[in-house]
């Protein structure tokens, strides 16, 4: 870790769980919030968001990211030179990418000193350098980057902008510390319409899930404990503060616009995978984790992959505005 890096003081521990107090203060506070929400949720991200950084999450996040490239990935250099990944959380999308070999130098940042830790840790399991040519990390929020204009190729994202208060003036500093020419690229951000099914599907998938596995014959082994569920009904609750926007696709390409980006491309995914997704997702939050075994993980994998490759013909007559996730990206003049 370098001088710079979180983790190394006190104040930068991550918090293993936020108390009551903290989320009643969480609730007025976004700023607060956004921190203690992913603080709390660092160490257990990896799990509930089924992020490794072997072949399936390379493929998907390659994937993801030549899907939203678009009709710019023809020409996207490979490897990009010097990458600035923002609320990069435990390093999903970069050191994925790294991995795959769209990404030459990383440095991580998040408003989160837990997730920044969790990312470097990653990074040093999977055998990148520390710092210049390899992978380095920092705290910051996209609105006040810590570094000097013009000074990355690429600035990217990924499920990060709907948490940000002003996604304008966050785009707005993403083109300034990007070289002329740079590409600035945000995937995975939900859609106005997606988050509609999504939450609706949650919902049902929770309501049926927790009450059949507090019947008689499945409590015993089936169950998750009262704390358990009570600990993800708070950061269900504290999620509701940190969620803060969901986006059309033509508004989306028009704040990029409005914060100064040419070139600006949008492009969605995950229909019918979304429909699998989001109840598959609820429904292994709210069981004993000990009975979903590696069947339970392939099936739930394979099922959602062929559904992605039905979307992605779907994707080609319907409108863009039905799919869950939305991505866009463009250049800095
Ligand atoms: C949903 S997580 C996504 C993490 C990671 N990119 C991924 O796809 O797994 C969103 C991340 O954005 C971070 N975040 C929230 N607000 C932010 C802001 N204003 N600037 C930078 N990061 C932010 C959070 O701390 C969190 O780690």
């Amino acid at each position: 870790m370098g001088d710079d890096t979180p983790g190394d003081t006190p104040e930068e521990t991550p918090r293993p769980a936020a108390t009551e107090a903290e989320v009643e203060a969480a609730w007025h506070d976004t700023d607060l919030a956004q921190v203690l929400y992913h603080d709390w949720e660092s160490g257990t991200y990896d799990d509930k968001w089924s992020i490794s950084f072997d072949e399936r999450c390379i493929d998907f996040a390659s994937a993801r990211f030549a899907t939203t490239l678009g009709p710019a990935a023809a020409a996207a250099p490979k490897p990009f030179g010097r990458a600035l990944e923002i609320g990069a959380g435990t390093g999903f999308f970069s050191l994925n990418l790294r991995q795959a070999g769209w990404l030459e130098e990383v440095v991580v940042t998040d408003v989160s000193a837990g997730m920044v830790d969790v990312a470097l840790e990653h990074a040093r399991r999977l055998g990148f350098p520390d710092g210049e040519g390899g992978v380095s990390g920092q705290v910051a929020g996209i609105t006040e980057l810590p570094f000097d204009d013009a000074s990355f190729d690429l600035v990217l994202g990924h499920a990060v902008l709907h948490h940000v208060p002003d996604v304008e003036a966050g785009l707005r500093e993403c083109l300034r510390v990007l070289r002329p020419g740079g590409r600035f690229l945000f995937a995975g951000e939900p859609t106005v319409v997606g988050d509609r099914y999504a939450r609706a599907l949650g919902r049902a998938t929770w309501a049926v899930t927790t009450r059949v596995t507090h019947l008689p014959p499945f409590r015993e082994r089936w169950a998750r404990s009262k704390e358990e569920l009570d600990e993800s009904s708070r950061a269900a609750a504290l999620e509701a503060v940190v969620d803060l926007h969901t986006f059309h696709p033509g508004d989306l390409a028009r704040t990029a616009l409005r914060a100064g980006a040419v070139d600006v491309t949008t492009a969605t995914e995950e229909l019918l995978a979304a429909f699998l997704g989001w109840p598959v997702r609820t429904f292994e939050a709210a069981v004993n984790p000990e009975r979903l075994g590696w069947g339970w993980a392939m099936f739930a994998y394979r099922g959602w992959q062929r559904l992605g490759r039905v979307d992605r013909v779907l994707s080609k007559v319907l409108p863009q505005g039905v799919f869950y996730d939305v991505g866009v990206t463009g250049t800095r003049p």
